[in-house]
C-alpha cells in the first residue's frame, strides 16, 4: 500500500491527462492524413493497433533514450555505457563509439558474480571447451551433459529440497511450468503484484485465477476461504487443486514476502505454496539460501520453489525445486524440458561454481563476505535515502530498493540527470507498475564499495533535490503528512 500525497497524485494525473489528449490530438490528425493518403488503404488492418501502439508512440518513444541503454563491459559495480545521439527528438537513437564510465545501480548483480570471478571465470571458460557454448539439442534428446544433472542436485541441495530441473531461461520456468501443474478446474491464487511471467502462467492453465490483495495473508485467507466454499464456477464441486503464488523478493517494491503467515494459512486450508525466489535466492539469508532461510520458514513447507540464476549468480535460466516425485512428474510432461534446447553449459558451470563459492566449497570465505556486504550494503544504502528524504518502498535486508518518482515528468529528468553525474539508474513506469506509481529502482550489489554508495547517494541526493522527489522532508511532521495523502493499492 502506498500513500500518495494528495498535489502529487492530482499532478501526475494531470500531466499524463495532457499527455494523453495531446496524443490523441496528433493522432486525429494523423488519420485524417492517411485516409487522404490513398496509397496507405491496401485492405490490410494495421497491425500495430489499441492503446499500447499510443502509449509507445506517444509517451515512451519521448523518453525512450532513458531505456535499453547499451552497454560495452559487464554489469559490475561500474560499466560502460554508450552514448548515444539523435537528430529526430530521440525517435531513432544511433550509437557512437564513445563511452562513459558509470557506477551501476541497475543490473540484478548482488553478489558480483556478474562480473570475472577468480573461482568462477576459468571453469566457464572450461566448460565452454569442453561443451561447446550450446547443446544444440533438447534435455531428453542430447542436450543433457554431466554439467546439467551435477547443476541439478547442486541447486537442489542448495535450497533445501530433495530435487530440481533447471531450464534455460527464468521466465519460461513460471510460464511453462504453471501450465503443467494444474488446469481446469484448478483455481490459483496469485499476489496482485506477481511478476508477469506467473501471470502468464497462470493464464495460459486453463485454471481459475484470483488474486489477492499484495503481501496481505488476512486477504489471502478472506479469498481462500470464499472459493473454497463456492467451489469450482457453476458446478460448485471442489477445486481439483489450489495453487498460492507468491514472490520471495517483489522485485518492483524490494518488500519480502510475508512467507511464515501466508505458509500457515496455506497449510489450514490445504493449498500448495508455489514460491518465486528469482530476487531473492542467493541474496538474502545467512547462507544465501532465500527468504524460507532469512525468515524461518521450513523449506519442506513450500511445495514448489522456482528461482532464476540470472541474478545473485551472474547467469541465466531458472529452476523448480520439489520432491523426487513432482520433479520426475515434470520431466516427463513439461514442453520447456521436452521441447526446448537445454542451458547453455557455460551458463550452467557458472551457476555451479558460484554455488560453491557462497557455499564456501571452494575453499575460502568470500562467498560469506559477498553475502555479509550485500546486507550491509543494502542497509546502509537504504536508511541514508531515507534520511535524505526520499521515499524508498521495501524492506530492510532486500537488495531492491525503489525510489518514487510518481510524476511522468520526473522519469526521464531523474535518469538523465543522474546519468550525467555518471551514476545509471533503471527508472520504471507504467505499464511495469501502476500509472500513479513511476519509480527508480536501485539495485544493490556485494561489489558495490563504500565509496561507490557514498557517491551515489551524493548524485542521488542532487538529483533528488533538483527533481523534486524528496516527498518526505529531513524531520517531517510524519501525522501531518500522512493527512495529506491518498490511499492507493
Ligand atoms: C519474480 C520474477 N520471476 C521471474 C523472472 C524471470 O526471470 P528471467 O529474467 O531469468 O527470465 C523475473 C525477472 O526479472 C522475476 O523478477
Ligand atoms: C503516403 O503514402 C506513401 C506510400 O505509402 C508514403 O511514402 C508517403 O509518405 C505517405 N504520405 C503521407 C503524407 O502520409
Ligand atoms: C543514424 O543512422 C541512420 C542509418 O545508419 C542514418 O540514416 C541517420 O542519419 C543517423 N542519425 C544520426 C543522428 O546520426
Ligand atoms: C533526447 O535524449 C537526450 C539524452 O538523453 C536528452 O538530453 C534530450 O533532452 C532528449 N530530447 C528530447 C527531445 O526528448
Amino acid at each position: 500500500m502506498i500513500n500518495i500525497p494528495y498535489l502529487t497524485a492530482l499532478s501526475t494525473y494531470f500531466s499524463y491527462g495532457l499527455l494523453f489528449a495531446f496524443g490523441q490530438f496528433r493522432d486525429f490528425f494523423r488519420k485524417i492524413f492517411d485516409w487522404w493518403n490513398a496509397s496507405n488503404l491496401q485492405g490490410y488492418a494495421p497491425i500495430c493497433l489499441g492503446l499500447e501502439d499510443f502509449y509507445i508512440r506517444r509517451l515512451y518513444l519521448r523518453i525512450q533514450d532513458c531505456f535499453g541503454r547499451p552497454i560495452c563491459s559487464p554489469p559490475d559495480a561500474w560499466f560502460d555505457v554508450v552514448e548515444r545521439v539523435s537528430n529526430d527528438n530521440n525517435k531513432t537513437l544511433n550509437r557512437t563509439t564513445k563511452v562513459s564510465r558509470c557506477l551501476n545501480l541497475g543490473s540484478y548483480n548482488y553478489l558480483g558474480f556478474a562480473s570475472s570471478d577468480e573461482y568462477c571465470t576459468p571453469r566457464v571458460i572450461e566448460s565452454l571447451k569442453t561443451f561447446s557454448a550450446s547443446t544444440c539439442s533438447t534435455r531428453v534428446d542430447g542436450g543433457t551433459t554431466t554439467l546439467h544433472s551435477e547443476l541439478e542436485v547442486c541447486v537442489a541441495n542448495f535450497v533445501g529440497k530433495p530435487a530440481a530441473i533447471v531450464f534455460g531461461m527464468g521466465y519460461v520456468t513460471n510460464s511453462a511450468i504453471l501450465p503443467v501443474l494444474i488446469g481446469k478446474g484448478g483455481l490459483i491464487i496469485s499476489d496482485s503484484l506477481n511478476h508477469n511471467s506467473i501471470v502468464n502462467g497462470a493464464r495460459g492453465s486453463g485454471s481459475t485465477i484470483r488474486v489477492f490483495q499484495h503481501n496481505t495473508p488476512s486477504h489471502l485467507e478472506k479469498v481462500l476461504r470464499e472459493h473454497i466454499a463456492e467451489g469450482q464456477p457453476r458446478t460448485h464441486r471442489p477445486w481439483k487443486k489450489i495453487i498460492v503464488v507468491v514472490e520471495g523478493i517483489y522485485s518492483m517494491e524490494g518488500e519480502l514476502c510475508q512467507l511464515p503467515e501466508i505458509v500457515a494459512i496455506c497449510k489450514k486450508y490445504k493449498a500448495y505454496v508455489y514460491l518465486d525466489e528469482a530476487h531473492s535466492i542467493g541474496a538474502v539469508g545467512r547462507t544465501g539460501r532465500g527468504v524460507c532461510e532469512l525468515l524461518g520458514v521450513d523449506a519442506a513447507d513450500v511445495e514448489i520453489m522456482m528461482g532464476t540464476f540470472t541474478k545473485s549468480f551472474g547467469s541465466c535460466g531458472g529452476y523448480i525445486a520439489g520432491s523426487k516425485e513432482l520433479i520426475e512428474y515434470l520431466k516427463y510432461t513439461c514442453p520447456a524440458h521436452l521441447y526446448a534446447t537445454s542451458i547453455s553449459p557455460p551458463a550452467a558451470q557458472q551457476i555451479i561454481s558460484s554455488i560453491n563459492v557462497i557455499l564456501g566449497e571452494d575453499g575460502s570465505s568470500r562467498g560469506a563476505q559477498k553475502l555479509a556486504q550485500i546486507r550491509e550494503n543494502s542497509n546502509f544504502f537504504r536508511s541514508e535515502l531515507q534520511k535524505m528524504g526520499f521515499e524508498v518502498l521495501g524492506d530492510n535486508d532486500s537488495p531492491v530498493m525503489p525510489i518514487m518518482l510518481y510524476n511522468p515528468a520526473k522519469i526521464p529528468a531523474f535518469s538523465r540527470e543522474c546519468l550525467k553525474r555518471k551514476v545509471a539508474v533503471v527508472t520504471v513506469a507504467f505499464p511495469a507498475t501502476p500509472l500513479l506509481l513511476a519509480r527508480a529502482r536501485i539495485c544493490i550489489s556485494a561489489a558495490h564499495s563504500r565509496d561507490d554508495l557514498i557517491k551515489a547517494l551524493e548524485v542521488i541526493s542532487e538529483v533528488g533535490d533538483l527533481v523534486g522527489i524528496k516527498y518526505f522532508p529531513v524531520e517531517p511532521n510524519k501525522e501531518q503528512l500522512e493527512a495529506n495523502r491518498v490511499k492507493l493499492e
